[in-house]
């Protein structure tokens, strides 16, 4: 028993149902799945706005599938969900709220925090940034001499960087191409290096994201930055005002840096860093594909919330992703999961997911304090078919591991192509529908040797077969279709999260790298004694030094 009077989760009877459930099963082949219920190919979809989904390629039956339902009931996914949408503080190490949701809410919703609707501040925000969009698009927002902006650079690292970077990427062929965007978050001075090296700073408009305002990383580049504007343009401190914004929650630091308020997005302490990018950390993304289009991203994304506040647990695709992702991890011991989407515009878009889900349920304590004694977030990883085809796919098809993969592919290519690159687009996709038919089906012994494969060639060129894909599937990429995919997967994470009773919107396993960087740079740089440096650390400081010939 749990000291909030839960059970533990691997005691509770749907969990051993499920375990036996799974030596049952025993090593049950798709091939015997889809032999046996020939309406199984179309049978296991569901739709969720514009995304198909297909998760007949699964090692499930129905029974797994109302196993897996039973175990979110047991575990009140559905409960911490109402709580979650209702503003309820359920990140409860950090006493706050989680409503990414409400960043997306219409005008006329109600979510309250406290007693105070929050959606009038959201709102007031959300116009607050498109008007200044609207008027860097226009050039109305002139720099401190004058010239209209061209250049937009963010800086910002975690989730104050992935998600608008992810997100221009997928948006690219509906920004304005006119506007060079770049996203700078390494505290490497090559990141804001490369970024700056070409740009003319009279054209540049730096935007400052970050929610603490603290982040070492972000205040080191904004204040690099700040230094090569004035440099450039042999300006004193009142030019900052033209050329930088702030994104962020924490007035006092951005005054500190010296960013007029009056140039500062706010958003607040219930948006988690990784699930902000549609609020002010969306501005660069906003100027970018200007405000009509942010705000049909957005709503993409309350569609996917709506779905998964009211859809019932059967048709409920979050629900379903987060619970397959737990049938593999914790019934078929899988230790990673990967995303490959077949579009080029994607290719964030994974590197996004990663810290969506690990930072989220990356996580061995629960809710209750006590270590969990099950698997938690797998390792999140992929890139943009095809070139993963001809780099680590051999590992997925023939190799020891079983790693569940989500494929994510489009009918339309983008309508801005040539006719004869948008021709290449069914060879694209010939090869997303052949992949996981070739994961999922294999190739057996026998159809090697019918094609005339000497014995002993048989066994290399066999494929077993049996790995699992889900196959996501929209008519085009477009604002709403990015919204509603990342509200899936926000949702997928959060489904994982209740589940595993797990705190999903902490992330305190970041904090000691962080503390222990700084306590290590005096060492780096004067030859410091650091207390406490074990003697490996030591050491490497040691040769760091020689080696700048310090
Ligand atoms: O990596 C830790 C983290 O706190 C992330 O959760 C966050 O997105 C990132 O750092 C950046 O934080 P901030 O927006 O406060 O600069």
């Amino acid at each position: 028993m749990n000291q909030d009077g839960r059970t533990r989760l691997n005691q509770t009877p749907e969990w051993t149902a499920l375990a036996k459930h799974r030596e049952q099963l025993g090593e049950v082949r798709l091939r015997e799945l889809f032999a046996a219920e020939p309406g199984r190919g179309s049978g296991y979809t569901l739709q969720v706005g514009d995304l198909h989904i297909d998760y007949s390629k699964h090692l499930v039956t129905d029974e797994t599938l109302r196993l897996l339902r039973e175990l979110a009931v047991a575990t009140d996914v559905f409960g911490l969900r109402d709580a979650m949408f209702r503003g309820d503080r359920i990140n409860i190490t950090e006493d706050r709220a989680v409503l990414h949701t409400a960043l997306r809410a219409p005008r006329e919703a109600v979510v309250e925090v406290d007693g105070e609707n929050v959606v009038p501040g959201v709102h007031a925000v959300l116009d607050k940034m498109s008007g200044f969009a609207d008027r860097v698009r226009s050039g109305a927002w002139t720099g401190h001499t004058g010239k209209r902006i061209k250049n937009i650079v963010n800086i910002g690292i975690g989730g104050s960087d992935l998600g608008p970077a992810m997100a221009y990427e997928v948006l690219r062929s509906f920004t304005d191409r006119e506007l060079t965007v770049r996203f700078v978050s390494n505290v490497d001075g090559a990141d804001l290096h490369e970024a700056t090296r070409d740009l003319d700073a009279a054209e540049t408009l730096f935007i400052i994201a970050s929610k603490t305002f603290t982040t070492i990383e972000t205040i080191t580049n904004a204040t690099s930055a700040r230094n090569w504007l004035l440099g450039e343009l042999k300006a004193g401190q009142e030019a900052v005002a033209r050329h930088f914004v702030a994104l962020s929650t924490n007035t006092e630091k951005v005054t500190e840096f010296g960013i007029d308020p009056a140039n500062m997005f706010e958003f607040w302490d219930w948006v988690g860093g990784r699930y902000s990018y549609d609020s002010a950390i969306g501005l660069s993304l906003m100027i970018a594909i200007g405000p009509d289009r942010f705000r049909e991203m957005l709503d993409g994304f309350r569609l996917v919330d709506e779905h998964f506040r009211t859809a019932p647990a059967e048709s409920n695709v979050p629900l379903l992703l987060g619970l397959l992702g737990i049938w593999y991890g914790n019934f078929h011991d899988a230790q990673s999961h990967a995303v490959l989407p077949y579009s080029h515009y994607l290719s964030k878009f994974t590197a996004y997911l990663q810290q969506l889900d690990m930072e989220s349920n990356g996580k061995y304590v629960g809710r209750d304090g006590l270590p969990v004694e099950w698997q938690t977030g797998p390792v999140v990883w992929g890139t943009p078919g095809t070139n993963g085809q001809h780099a680590y796919y051999q590992l997925i098809h023939q190799g020891t591991k079983l790693i569940p993969a989500d494929f994510i592919g489009f009918a339309e290519p983008v309508a801005e192509m040539s006719e004869e690159l948008k021709a290449q687009h069914d060879l694209l996709m010939a090869n997303f529908f052949a992949q996981t038919q070739a994961l999922a089906f294999g190739k057996t012994p026998e159809e090697v040797r019918a094609e005339g494969v000497p014995d002993e060639l048989v066994a290399h060129k066999t494929f077993q077969g049996n790995h699992p894909t889900t196959t996501i599937l929209a008519r085009e990429l477009t604002p709403s279709v990015l919204g509603q995919l990342v509200a899936l997967y926000e949702h997928k994470v959060f489904v994982q999260g209740a589940v595993w009773n797990i705190d999903s919107f902490d992330q305190w396993g970041v904090e000691l790298g962080k503390v222990l960087a700084k306590r290590v740079e005096p060492a780096l740089t004067e030859g410091a004694e650091v207390p406490g440096l074990d003697a490996s650390t030591k050491a490497l400081v040691a040769k760091y030094r020689e080696l700048r010939g310090r």
